[in-house]
């Protein structure tokens, strides 16, 4: 017998009805970005594993469990987010010299080896947004409001926006410091990962989902003044600014996300639609990505969205893009004059098909149904001796007889 091909584990396909929504949510962000002035760019899939290994952190999950490799290509990954890609661009093209500041959009696969579930794949597609070249407390709350703007205008509901800051990298490593000096006596509570992450990259137990974990370290209260001045007066600017558009947030200590470049601001935004991956999107400053990838001294942040989760949490069933005509014959002599009435109607780029099938018209008239047809054109004998189609209006279910001559200014203004 001959093998079954099935789906790679944690790869989705999209169904038509799946695909219009997918397409539908990106198009919205796509105007979006356009009305926030980002530049869309479009990245490879194939990155060199180094840069994410030193982008993202080498302790990082993605680094050190997470990383498709292409197998006899040697150090050629397939990329696992865009943040440290965009940088790779920034830098190879050395835009530095061709401006200050840069705003990129992009729209794409990503792909981490983690163990699949529901809104967790191995293949998903983030809406991405960097902007490089300020540190100004405002462009955190752009940033924040943008990837809150999409949300809203593709229609997810129920959201929160929580919201932290790390601080310098200084700040982050008297902070690590603190952690383990409190976390030692209670290490026995931690998940063996966490006990690894300790002694390697403390900041990620805080971040840990375990529930023991958590307890433990929420007990620990911390978060409060550990900061630097500089880095408490950006914070607070940073709330200052979404305070004042009104933007509703929550601020969670706890907050520090599974990717080591970020310092100072870091945001997530979950929605209760989602289940345990409740994040849907997520983001941050990384005002030394840039230097430790060996270019200048650069501040940027930005946030990506996954495409996935919005439509899990827009619960769409998705409808199909409708059929504007469906061209039917009552008489298979006439399939020739209702191929040229097609070519006719795309030509005025009105979506329309035929059947091809020979189907009788009883057939023609399901398969409009069934492509949800606003109009269906009817070619029979006796009107076409007159120079005249049936034209069919599904919505309002009403038919009348018009001169074929007048058909397509009728389908196109109705
Ligand atoms: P991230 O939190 O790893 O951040 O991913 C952003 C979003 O992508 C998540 O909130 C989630 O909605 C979606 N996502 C992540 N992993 C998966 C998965 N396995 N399956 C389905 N959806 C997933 C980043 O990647 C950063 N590059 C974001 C960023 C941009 N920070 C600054 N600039």
């Amino acid at each position: 017998m001959s093998k079954k091909y099935r789906s790679i584990r944690g790869t989705a396909d999209f169904d038509s009805h799946q695909a219009y929504a997918f397409n539908r949510v990106v198009e919205i962000a796509r105007q979006s970005f356009k009305n926030y002035s980002f530049d869309e760019i479009i990245l490879p899939f194939l990155e060199e594993e180094g840069l994410f290994v030193r982008g993202v952190g080498q302790n990082s999950d993605i680094a050190e469990k997470q990383l498709f490799r292409i197998q006899d290509k040697d150090g050629v990954v397939l990329r696992p987010e865009g943040t440290a890609q965009v940088v790779r661009y920034f830098l190879e093209n050395s835009l530095f010299n061709h401006g200050d500041f840069f705003k990129f959009s992009y729209i794409g696969a990503m792909f981490r080896g983690e163990r699949p579930q529901k809104g967790r794949l191995r293949q998903f597609h983030h809406l991405g947004a960097e902007a490089i070249g300020s540190d100004n407390p405002a462009l955190d709350a752009q940033i924040i409001i943008l990837a809150l703007d999409i949300l809203d205008a593709v229609g997810v509901k129920e959201k929160e926006l929580l919201i932290n800051t790390l601080g310098c990298d200084k700040d982050k490593e008297i902070f690590s410091k603190e952690l383990v000096k409190k976390l030692d006596s209670k290490k026995n509570n931690l998940c063996e990962d966490c006990k690894r992450r300790l002694g390697k990259n403390p900041l990620r137990v805080i971040d840990c989902k375990n529930k023991e974990c958590k307890k433990t370290v929420t007990s620990l209260n911390i978060g409060e003044g550990r900061l630097c001045s500089n880095c408490q007066t950006h914070f607070d600017e940073v709330l200052g600014v979404l305070d004042m558009l009104k933007i509703k947030y929550t601020h969670a200590p706890y907050l520090v996300r599974g990717l080591d470049y970020y310092t100072n601001t870091v945001f997530e935004i979950t929605s209760s639609a989602l289940g345990s991956q409740d994040a849907i999107g997520a983001g941050g400053r990384y005002n030394n990505l840039i230097k430790n990838l060996g270019g200048p001294d650069i501040p940027a942040i930005g946030f990506a969205l996954g495409i996935e989760r919005i439509l899990i949490a827009l619960g769409e069933s998705g409808e199909k893009e409708r059929l504007k005509a469906y061209v039917a014959v009552a008489d298979n002599s006439l399939r020739g004059d209702a191929l040229k009435m097609v070519n006719e109607l795309r030509g005025e780029g009105i979506s329309c098909d035929t059947d091809y099938c020979l189907k009788s018209l009883k057939g023609q008239l399901r398969a409009a149904v069934k492509r949800r047809a606003r109009f269906v054109v009817i070619f029979g004998e006796e009107e076409h001796k007159k120079g005249c189609v049936l034209l069919k209006d599904m919505d309002k279910s009403i038919q009348s007889e018009i001169k074929t001559k007048d058909l397509i200014n009728e389908v196109k203004n109705a």
